[in-house]
C-alpha cells in the first residue's frame, strides 16, 4: 500500500468508529457465528464488530475455525438442536431454506422495508435471502472463486513472462516454477480446496452451460460424459503442480507461501486477497489476479450471508432484538460495504457503490460479474454451497478426494462415480 492508500484507510477507519463505548453502557448483545478466522478475514469481521459497538451494543464472537465452513456448521447445528441458537451465523443460501424449514429463523422484514433492501439489491440475491416471501437473512458480499494468484516475482525468477491464459500455459509455467525450485502451486489437501479446483478445471474444460448442467440439473449425458472425463485427467494432471506438503494445510497458510515467495501460485477464491491485503501487499505489484486459465467469461461466486435466528428464551428480550436488527441493517449501508469488502477480497453486493474505491482485482471482479450476467455465464459455485445442499456437495467433496488419492484411479469412471454419489445425497 503507498502512503496516500494507507492514509485513507486510515482515515475511513478512524471514520468509522469515533465513539469507544464502555461495555457497561451495552443496549443489548448480537452473538454472531462465522469462520472468518484467518488474519485477513478476522480483519474484516472486525470492521462489523467496531460498527456494532459504536451503535451501543455489545458483540459476541463466536468464530469457528475451518475454512470453508464445515466446522461452523457442525457447531451451528449443535447448538441450534439443543436450543441454544446465536443471534446470527454465516451461512449460504441454499441453507436458509433449510434452517427456514426447520423454523429456526426470524424475519428481519422490517429493517429490509426501512432500508430499502428491494432496490439496493439485485433480485436473484434478494430472493433468495428469503423464507416464504420474508427476509430471514442479510448477505454481505460476493466472492468470485474461479481466479489464479500469482506472485510476479516468483514468476519473473522462474523465467514465466505471463500469467497463463490456458491450462497448458498453467502447466507450462508449473513446470518452469518446479524446475527453479519453488512450488509451483499454493494448495492445502483439505476435501473444500481439492473441490475449488475440480470445480475450476470443470469450468475450464466445460464452460459455465456445462458446469450447469452437471450440478444444477444433475444430468447424466454431461456427468459421465467425454468432457467429464478430460476433466478428472486434468485434475491428475494438476496434482503434480500442488505443494507436496500441502496435507491438511489451510487455505491461509498456502497463500501465505505465495506472498513469502516460496510458492508461485495459488488457486483460490479472492478471500485469498484478504491475506496479501493484511500483508499490506497491492495488487498489480506484489500480486496478480487473473481468472482461472481457460475460465475467462465465466464467473462462479458464493454469497456470504447472514441468517437471523429466533433467540432462545433467555435471550428474547428487546435489547438483543434491537442488537440484532442492528447487525441487519449495517450489514447492507455503504459504509460498512467499503470497508469490509476492501478488506475481504470480495466485492460489494449492494448496487451502485463506486468501484473506484477498490483495487483492480475489484474491480475487474465487479466488471466480469456484469458481463458474465448478461451472457448467462454466472456459476453459482457447487463446492462454496451455492448452487447444491451441504449433503451433495459433501458426496462430491468425497469423489473427489478419493479420485485424487488414488493416482491409478480411472477418469473415464470417476464421472459415473459422481453421478451415483449425488443421486445417493439428493
Ligand atoms: C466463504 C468465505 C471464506 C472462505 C474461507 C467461503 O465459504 O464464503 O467468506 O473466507 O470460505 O473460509
Amino acid at each position: 500500500m503507498n502512503r496516500i492508500n494507507r492514509l485513507a484507510a486510515m482515515v475511513s477507519l478512524a471514520s468509522l468508529f469515533p465513539f469507544v463505548v464502555h461495555a457497561a453502557e451495552s443496549k443489548g448483545t448480537v452473538e454472531v457465528v462465522h469462520y472468518w478466522t484467518s488474519g485477513g478475514e478476522a480483519k474484516s469481521v472486525d470492521v462489523l464488530k467496531k460498527i456494532i459497538q459504536r451503535d451501543g451494543f455489545t458483540w459476541q464472537d463466536s468464530a469457528v475455525a475451518g475454512g470453508g465452513g464445515g466446522a461452523a456448521m457442525t457447531v451451528l447445528k449443535t447448538r441450534a438442536v439443543s436450543g441454544n441458537p446465536p443471534s446470527a451465523a454465516q451461512i449460504k443460501a441454499p441453507d436458509i431454506q433449510e434452517w427456514g424449514r426447520l423454523d429456526l429463523l426470524t424475519s428481519v422484514d422490517d429493517v429490509a422495508k426501512a432500508n430499502h433492501w428491494d432496490n439496493l439489491l439485485p433480485r436473484t440475491i434478494a430472493d433468495s435471502m428469503k423464507y416464504e416471501g420474508h427476509y430471514v437473512a442479510v448477505p454481505v458480499n460476493i466472492h468470485r472463486i474461479n481466479w489464479l494468484w500469482l506472485n510476479p516475482v516468483v514468476l519473473k525468477k522462474a523465467g514465466v513472462s505471463k500469467a497463463p491464459a490456458t491450462l497448458e500455459e498453467l502447466y507450462a509455467a508449473g513446470d518452469k516454477l518446479k524446475a527453479a525450485g519453488f512450488i509451483a502451486i499454493a494448495h492445502g489437501g483439505q476435501a473444500w480446496q481439492d473441490t475449488t479446483v475440480f470445480e475450476n478445471l470443470l469450468l475450464s474444460v466445460m464452460g459455465a452451460d456445462g458446469f450447469k448442467k452437471a450440478f444444477i440439473d444433475v444430468d447424466e449425458a454431461t456427468l459421465t460424459g467425454p468432457k467429464m472425463t478430460e476433466v478428472f485427467a486434468a485434475l491428475h494432471k494438476l496434482q503434480g503442480y500442488l505443494d507436496p506438503d500441502g496435507n491438511g494445510q489451510d487455505w491461509n497458510l498456502e497463500t501465505a507461501k505465495v506472498i513469502n515467495g516460496k510458492a508461485g501460485m495459488q488457486i483460490m477464491g479472492d478471500w485469498a486477497k484478504s491475506e496479501w491485503t493484511a500483508a499490506g501487499k497491492q495488487a498489480d505489484v506484489d500480486y496478480l489476479c487473473v481468472p482461472f486459465p481457460g475460465s475467462q467469461g465465466v464467473y462462479s461466486y458464493t454469497i456470504d450471508s447472514l441468517a437471523m435466528f429466533k433467540l432462545a428464551t433467555k435471550n428474547d428480550n428487546p435489547g438483543n432484538i434491537a442488537a440484532r436488527d442492528d447487525l441487519a441493517k449495517v450489514a447492507l449501508e455503504p459504509e460498512f460495504q467499503y470497508v469490509f469488502n476492501q478488506n475481504k477480497g470480495s466485492i460489494p453486493v449492494i448496487k451502485g457503490l463506486d468501484m473506484s474505491r477498490f483495487d483492480s482485482c475489484a474491480q475487474a471482479s465487479a466488471k466480469d460479474f456484469a458481463n458474465a450476467e448478461k451472457t448467462g455465464s454466472l456459476a453459482p459455485s457447487m463446492a462454496f454451497n451455492m448452487s447444491t445442499s451441504q449433503a451433495v456437495q459433501g458426496a462430491v467433496f468425497d469423489v473427489v478426494t478419493h479420485f485424487m488419492n488414488d493416482k491409478d484411479a480411472d477418469p473415464a469412471k470417476a464421472g459415473k462415480q459422481l453421478l451415483a454419489a449425488i443421486r445417493a445425497a439428493q
